[in-house]
C-alpha cells in the first residue's frame, strides 16, 4: 500500500523526498445512536479499513490536496490565509482545510504549505465515518509534521470543531473520538458528558461483524441530523424547567416518564424517549458484554434499531429492509442501523457459520425490494491513527 501511494504521489506532485504516510482508521458504533449530542454513551470501534495519506511540507504557502478516489477533481490547492469552506470548489478537501484552519485558530502551528494526497477504502458517504476519518488524519500528519504537541483526544476534540464550525454539521465527538482513540479488538465505552472512557475487548468466540452498506447515499450536512438535535434541546429545555438537569443523558427511563409531559410536543417527546432509552440501552449492553451475555448485546442491538425507526425516525426503507431481513437468518445475533441513519450502513453480528448465508439473504431481498445492491462487509477491529 504504502509503495502504491508514493508512486502516486511522485506522479502527481513529483518527488518523494521528506514524505511520510499516514493512516487513520473508519468506525463503526456498535450501540448508542444519536445520543453523545444528549450526553450519553456510545459504544463505537475502530475499523482495520480507513483512510491513508502521503504528506510533506513544501516550502510554499499553499496547501495542495489531492485524492486518489476523486482523481477528475485533480489538485486543490488552497494558500494556508484563503481557508474558507467552500463546498463547490474544495468539495472533499474541506474537511482537511477545515482541520487546518481549526489548527491555526488561536496559534499558528501550521506555518507551511503541505502537499496531501489522500487514498480511503472506506465506503464514502457510508456512515463510516470516511470524513471524520479524513479530519482525524489531517490534524495527525500535521502534529507529526510540523512536531507540536496535542494529545489524541484533543485531535479528536480538534476534529470535531472543524465539522461543527468549518463544514457546518452539528455532529457530536463520537466518531472523531473513537477514530483517534481506537484500539485493536476494543469498542470503546464513551461517556460524552465527561469524556471518561474504558476499553471493553470484543470477543465475539465464533461470530464476526458484518456491515451492510445500502448505498443510498447520504451527506450529513443535507440530512435531518441538525434538525433531530434541536428537537432534543428543545425537549432538554422543557424538561430542564422542572428538574435540574445538565443533559438527557442524566436520566434513568423511569425518570424521563415522570417529566415527560411538561415536553408539550408528541414528535420532541418521542425523540428525547429515545436519547435516554438508548443510553440506558447502552450502559445495559456494555455489562452484558462484560459478563459474556451476547445474547442480550444482540438484543439490545435490535431494540436499538426499532427505536431509531419508531421514535427518532431516521432508518428509511433500505436500513429497515435490511435490518428486518437480517433478524430473519438463522445465526445473526443482533442486527440495526449504525451511524447517523437516513441511508449508510447497518451493523451485524453473525455467526462464522452463517455470514455466507446471511449475505446471500439479506442481498437477494434487498435487491428485490430497493432495485439496487447492497454491500457486505466483513470487518476487523482496529487501531487508531498511526505512521506507516
Ligand atoms: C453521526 C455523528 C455522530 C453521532 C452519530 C449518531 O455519525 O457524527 O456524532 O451523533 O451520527 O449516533
Amino acid at each position: 500500500m504504502k509503495e502504491k501511494l508514493l508512486e502516486e504521489f511522485e506522479r502527481v506532485f513529483g518527488g518523494t523526498d521528506d514524505c511520510r504516510v499516514f493512516f487513520a482508521p473508519g468506525r463503526v458504533n456498535l450501540i448508542g445512536e444519536h445520543t453523545d449530542y444528549n450526553g450519553g454513551h456510545v459504544f463505537p470501534c475502530a475499523l482495520t479499513i480507513g483512510t491513508y495519506a502521503v504528506a510533506r511540507k513544501n516550502g510554499m504557502d499553499t496547501c495542495r490536496f489531492y485524492s486518489m478516489n476523486f482523481v477528475n477533481q485533480g489538485i486543490k490547492a488552497v494558500n494556508l490565509d484563503e481557508l474558507v469552506y467552500d463546498r463547490e470548489e474544495y468539495n472533499w478537501a474541506n474537511y482537511p482545510m477545515g482541520v487546518i484552519s481549526m489548527l491555526n485558530e488561536n496559534e499558528t502551528r501550521v506555518d507551511e504549505g503541505i502537499d496531501f494526497l489522500v487514498y480511503g477504502n472506506i465506503p464514502n458517504a457510508s456512515g463510516l465515518s470516511s470524513s471524520a476519518s479524513l479530519e482525524v488524519l489531517t490534524a495527525y500528519a500535521c502534529r507529526e509534521l510540523f512536531g507540536f504537541e496535542m494529545s489524541l483526544v484533543d485531535i479528536a476534540l480538534l476534529s470535531q470543531k472543524a465539522e461543527n464550525k468549518f463544514i457546518g454539521v452539528n455532529c457530536g465527538i463520537m466518531d472523531q473520538f473513537a477514530i483517534a482513540m481506537g484500539k485493536k479488538d476494543n469498542a470503546i465505552f464513551l461517556d460524552t458528558a465527561t469524556l471518561n472512557y474504558e476499553y471493553a475487548p470484543i470477543e465475539l468466540k465464533g461470530a464476526k461483524i458484518v456491515i451492510t452498506c445500502s448505498n443510498k447515499k447520504r451527506g450529513l450536512g443535507d440530512s435531518k441530523y441538525n434538525e433531530r438535535r434541536s428537537e432534543c434541546e428543545d425537549a432538554l429545555k422543557s424538561i430542564q424547567s422542572v428538574k435540574k438537569i445538565d443533559s438527557l443523558g442524566e436520566l434513568t427511563e423511569a425518570e424521563f416518564e415522570e417529566v415527560k409531559n411538561v415536553i408539550g410536543d408528541e414528535t420532541k417527546t418521542r425523540r428525547a424517549k429515545h436519547a435516554v432509552y438508548e443510553n440506558m440501552r447502552t450502559v445495559r449492553a456494555v455489562e452484558a458484554l462484560k459478563a459474556g451475555d451476547l445474547k442480550t448485546f444482540g438484543e439490545l442491538m435490535n431494540a436499538s434499531h426499532l427505536s431509531l425507526q419508531k421514535d427518532y425516525e431516521v432508518t428509511g426503507i433500505e436500513l429497515d429492509t435490511i435490518v428486518e431481513t437480517s433478524w430473519k437468518v438463522p445465526g445473526v445475533i443482533g442486527a440495526r442501523m449504525t451511524g447517523a441513519g437516513f441511508g449508510g450502513c447497518t451493523v451485524a453480528i453473525v455467526r462464522d457459520e452463517n455470514v455466507d448465508e446471511y449475505i446471500k439473504t439479506v442481498g437477494d431481498e434487498y435487491l428485490k425490494k430497493i432495485g439496487y445492491a447492497a454491500d457486505f462487509y466483513t470487518v476487523e477491529i482496529g487501531d487508531g491513527p498511526m505512521e506507516l
